[in-house]
């Protein structure tokens, strides 16, 4: 018999040459749309440094509310106010491969939105369809949005109906586009999207690892690699995770100083099958902080060295 290291076989792959669903070489999601001062999204975009850009918040939405969203400024704000001043943006960071989700909820301080009935999840993911992922003349002019992601803090209830009412639209239009998940890091209990993350649905999910001392960075990188371990071992295998952070120290707490980070929490982080980038809260305190230009090289997966065992 040959020996197995004659029947090894070692091939450098890049992802994409296995990875159907998702065919890039992961990166950095940020959130725009929650700070005036960040920039438009053009400039997001043309920095080179996001992958993913999730235009924060709808805000509004579910239980009969007419829906709203609140983009800081950015464009007018408020009830069914047109916003369409974004769409040659959206576009402009479409066509440079960027993808552009659009982020349902945020802090209750600042939103008001829940979900009455799996009835009502079936009209909210109808909305969101029709509105941002359809291209038919919506708050955000004809777009195509990438997807939807879920900033869920409010109640558990329905979460996961909405996201199997999403998933209907994308295995019946014959569009694919993304579900992401944005929970915060305690995973015993996950708050608010547990039900929901159990669907196995989303394509991506920003695990926020801060403002939560259990899980995330305080004084060393235990609390925070540990978490991440339980977030690998309970997501299913091809739904993608990211290491979500604040930006910079006047973000939250929890930020993760760039050596660190790069000497230490992303090499590790790697070595999850599933690991496929970092999420940032968000653009403003990034263009505050650099904290992005420090940490990319270090974010994208490096082309993977296989040994294939065969025999
Ligand atoms: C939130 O929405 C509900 C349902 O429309 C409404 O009754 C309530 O007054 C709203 N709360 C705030 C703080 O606007
Ligand atoms: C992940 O795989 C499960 C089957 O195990 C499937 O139902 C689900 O749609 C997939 N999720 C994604 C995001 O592709």
């Amino acid at each position: 018999m040959a020996s197995k290291t004659l029947a090894s076989i070692i091939l450098l792959l890049s992802l994409f040459t296995f990875s159907s669903s998702h065919p890039d070489n992961g990166g950095i999601a940020v959130y725009w749309g929650q700070d005036g001062r960040e920039g438009d999204l053009t400039t997001t975009c043309d920095s080179g440094n996001y992958a993913i850009v999730l235009l924060a918040f709808l805000h509004k939405f579910g239980a009969g509310r007419t829906p709203e969203w609140n983009f800081a400024g950015h464009c007018d704000n408020g009830a069914m106010k047109k916003c369409t001043e974004l769409e040659s943006e959206i576009k402009h960071c479409q066509d440079n491969g960027i993808k552009v989700l659009l982020s349902i909820g945020g802090s209750p301080d600042y939103s008001n939105y829940s979900l009455s009935s799996a009835e009502d999840a079936k009209n909210v993911a109808n909305y969101l369809y029709t509105n941002f992922l359809s291209g038919q003349f919506g708050p955000l002019g004809s777009v195509k949005l990438d997807g939807i992601d879920f900033d869920i803090e409010v109640t558990e209830n329905h979460w996961d109906d909405l996201a199997r009412e999403l998933d209907y639209f994308r295995q019946t239009t014959g569009r694919y586009f993304y579900l992401a998940a944005a929970p915060q890091c305690p995973t015993n209990p996950i708050y608010y999207l547990g039900k929901a993350i159990a669907t196995k649905l989303f394509d991506y999910i920003f695990v926020q690892c801060y403002n939560n001392p259990g899980c995330s960075y305080v004084s060393g990188t235990n609390a925070l690699l540990n978490s991440w371990d339980t977030w690998v071992g309970l997501v299913a295998s091809n739904n993608s995770l990211f290491v979500g952070l604040p930006a910079s120290t006047s973000a939250g707490n929890g930020f993760i100083p760039a050596e660190v980070m790069n000497g230490e929490v992303l090499p590790y982080a790697k070595t999850a099958s599933n690991y496929e980038g970092v999420m940032l809260w968000n653009r403003y305190h990034d263009v505050l902080n650099g904290y992005s230009d420090q940490i990319l090289p270090n974010v994208i997966k490096s082309n993977l060295l296989i040994r294939l065992n065969v025999g």
